[in-house]
């Protein structure tokens, strides 16, 4: 199978039984996605394909053939963050890190899905769609995406401040 992943093909033959998470780390050494409980519930392993989030454990890699895959190693650089990156240091919207990378993936796409008029459990106006990405839009439209530090208020902070409003 190929797939493009961070804008660089790779090519292999791998184990049709793998997960696309197994497949980054493993195989790829793209080791900034995480994985925390392989089955769907944490968000730790969020990525991007085609700019959609998705779970990496609970994908196969060979569903992906083809497909283009930005990981968190795609999102900004050291020298060069994200804003949203900035802005969780800022906010000091982390402790450990370890659910770090897919937040990010995650609120970029969930920021997209905003744009696109997609509404949430809490938006009131369906067909409006939300009036704007507070922070009780974004707590709900994050709530994939699991903290075992409990850093939240950073977290939700950081993407209010890069995407959002907040009347609060
Ligand atoms: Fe994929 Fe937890 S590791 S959702
Ligand atoms: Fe530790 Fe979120 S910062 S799990």
């Amino acid at each position: 199978m190929q797939i493009v992943v961070n804008n660089q093909m790779f090519e292999g033959e791998w184990d049709v039984r793998m997960s696309l998470l197994d497949l980054l780390r493993d195989q790829l050494q793209l080791t900034g996605t995480k994985k925390g409980c392989n089955q769907g519930a944490c968000g730790a392993c969020t990525v991007l394909v085609d700019g959609e989030r998705i779970n990496a454990c609970l994908a196969l890699a060979v569903q992906y053939d083809g497909r283009s895959v930005t990981t968190i190693e795609g999102i900004g650089t050291k020298d060069s963050l994200h804003q949203l990156q900035s802005a969780f240091l800022e906010h000091d919207g982390f402790q450990c890190g370890y659910c770090t990378p897919g937040q990010v993936c995650s609120a970029i796409a969930m920021a997209s899905e905003f744009e696109r008029g997609m509404p949430s459990v809490v938006t009131s106006n369906l067909t409006t769609g939300a009036a704007a990405l507070d922070s009780e839009e974004v707590r709900e439209r994050m709530s994939g995406n699991l903290c075992r530090c409990g850093a939240y208020n950073g977290i939700v902070a950081a993407i209010v401040q890069t995407y959002g409003s907040d009347s609060e």
